[in-house]
């Protein structure tokens, strides 16, 4: 899909199957809505007289045009109060935009900006989220079905800036938005694909097939023999059970200097999580092939700043596993020794997440990094916590904390801290061993964090548990969050604005 900036002097004369204007509650005509109006006898004024748009965010009307007219119709969009366009209703006006294009059939179609944003959120910040929002809308599921959905039918969108914003200005945003959209396509990919396709050794040539795209990143990847010489014990009892070898993949972006620490993101990749020898219930198992999404966003992730080309460091590691019960399968009560040292009691070999995990941020230690951040569909619990709406995150540093916070808030893909007190980590002692895998029933994303925790004391450490965010169970389909939310926070840290 081609999304571009253009500065249109004579709107009434530019010719577009689908003029696209929007309607403020004070049902003020904008300078383009008003053109149109007056070139189209009053088309617009009409259809405000008959109340069948009041401006409010994310209704919208289309109307024809006159047969002989350059704007064959003309979509309505309600934006809200103008002075109070923020990041919700954004949200809200670029779905109902995309959702109207779709439903017209539209190939073709010109955005009229002039009336969107406000001193809170600018139009260069919408032009960022309708063009994530197209890119999202034209992802098509089709690995696996022989005839699949058709995509979205627009090819063209131009957006006229007016005086608010600069051609260039316009384009660096819908670029921006359109490199976002993309990675959290690959995301979704990557999460929609079935287990039997997505095993660890796929997710490990991904890794190779990202890296011949781009120069400035390289790969490696570790095999069960050179995790055993590390001693990764817990990620090792995971794979136990399963015939697909386990496999942590090292991807490493240089954007700057190698003096400049990096940015560590760490994924949970169970590309299937039966439970093992705990076996989980049959009902909806089959939703546990998105066990992987964590190590998705790192990849999409990774793609966005690629395109990118942010001047930071990344190391991307991804803890790439199935979690299946057979003869070599670990035991509940059976008790590893972790690459720290530190041993742990698997009470629970469904709570295998944390294991994978916990090895793998000790790993991290080695890139000496500014700070390290995993994502992972951890825990059932962190759903009927937050629901889908907000990914829980914990932090042992504030500061780290609000950047995150913040880059969830703009990129409207948020994020809730959640404690992480002493108190907590209690419920997870154990007599047999330095730790528990699980802490019982209560506060069960908490303590899966509390674990964590112990193995991340010696950098700045958040964790986001995604288990609500990372895909959606009706239509079933992956989201693709939080790449918008950890690619916000990286360009942050690129101090591009
Ligand atoms: N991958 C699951 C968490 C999950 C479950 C995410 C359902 C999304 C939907 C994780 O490995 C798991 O099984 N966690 C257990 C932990 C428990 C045994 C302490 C859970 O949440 O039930
Ligand atoms: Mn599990
Ligand atoms: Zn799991």
């Amino acid at each position: 899909m081609e999304i571009t900036a253009r500065k249109i002097a004579n709107i009434p004369a530019h010719k577009t199957s689908c003029a696209i204007v929007t309607i403020a509650k004070s049902r003020k005509l904008s300078e383009a809505a008003k053109a149109i109006d007056s070139a189209q006898s009053g088309l617009i004024s009409a259809a405000l007289k008959h109340g069948e748009i009041s401006g409010n965010a994310g209704e919208t009307l289309m109307l024809h045009g006159a047969a002989d007219a350059a704007s064959a119709r003309i979509l309505l969009v309600g934006v809200g109060s103008s002075a109070k366009f923020d990041a919700a209703t954004a949200r809200k006006t670029s779905t109902a935009i995309v959702k109207a294009l779709r439903a017209g059939k539209c190939k073709e179609a010109c955005l009229h900006g002039t009336g969107l944003g406000s001193s809170d959120y600018s139009l260069g910040q919408f032009c960022e989220l309708l063009s994530r929002d197209l890119s999202l809308a034209s992802y098509v599921y089709s690995e696996t079905v022989s005839k699949p959905r058709p995509a979205l039918p627009l090819r063209k969108l131009v957006v006229n800036g007016g005086d608010e914003l600069t051609v260039r200005e316009a384009n660096k945003f819908l670029n921006r938005g359109q490199y976002v959209g993309d990675g959290m396509n690959i995301a979704r990919r990557l999460g929609d694909l079935p287990g039997n396709i997505c095993t660890p050794t796929f997710l490990a040539s991904e890794a190779r097939q990202l890296a011949k795209s781009s120069a400035k990143l390289s790969t490696r990847i570790l095999e069960e023999k050179d995790m055993l010489k590390l001693g990764m014990g817990a990620l090792l009892s995971v794979s136990a059970g399963s015939d697909q070898p386990a496999k942590l993949i090292q991807m490493q972006y240089k954007g700057a200097a190698s003096t400049q620490k990096p940015y560590v993101l760490v994924g949970k990749g169970i590309t299937f999580d039966s439970g093992g020898i705990s076996l989980k219930p049959g009902a909806k198992m089959d939703e546990m092939k998105y066990d992987m999404c964590g190590a998705a966003s790192v990849f999409g992730t990774l793609t966005a700043i690629i395109a990118m080309e942010l001047p930071i460091n990344v190391v991307a590691l991804v803890a790439a596993s199935e979690n299946l019960p057979n003869g070599r399968a670990t035991k509940p009560g059976d008790v590893v020794t972790s690459m720290s040292g530190q041993t742990i009691e698997i009470l629970n070999t469904d709570a295998e997440g944390r294991l994978v995990l916990c090895d793998t941020l000790t790993y991290a230690e080695r890139f000496k990094p500014a700070a390290v951040v995993d994502i992972a569909t951890l825990t059932g619990a962190c759903i009927v916590a937050l629901g889908s709406q907000a990914s829980a995150m914990y932090s042992n540093n504030d500061k780290l904390a609000e950047q995150l916070n913040s880059a969830g808030e703009i990129s409207y893909d948020r994020v809730w801290r959640m404690p992480l007190w002493e108190e907590y980590q209690r419920q997870i002692n154990t007599p047999f061993a330095d730790i528990a895998n699980v802490g019982g029933p209560a506060a069960g994303s908490i303590t899966a964090a509390c674990f964590l925790a112990r193995f991340t004391e010696k950098y700045h450490w958040a964790h986001l548990d995604i288990a609500g965010s990372a895909w959606n169970s009706a239509p079933k389909g992956a989201t693709g969050r939080p790449v918008a939310m950890l690619t916000r926070y990286l360009m942050d840290r690129a101090g591009i604005k």
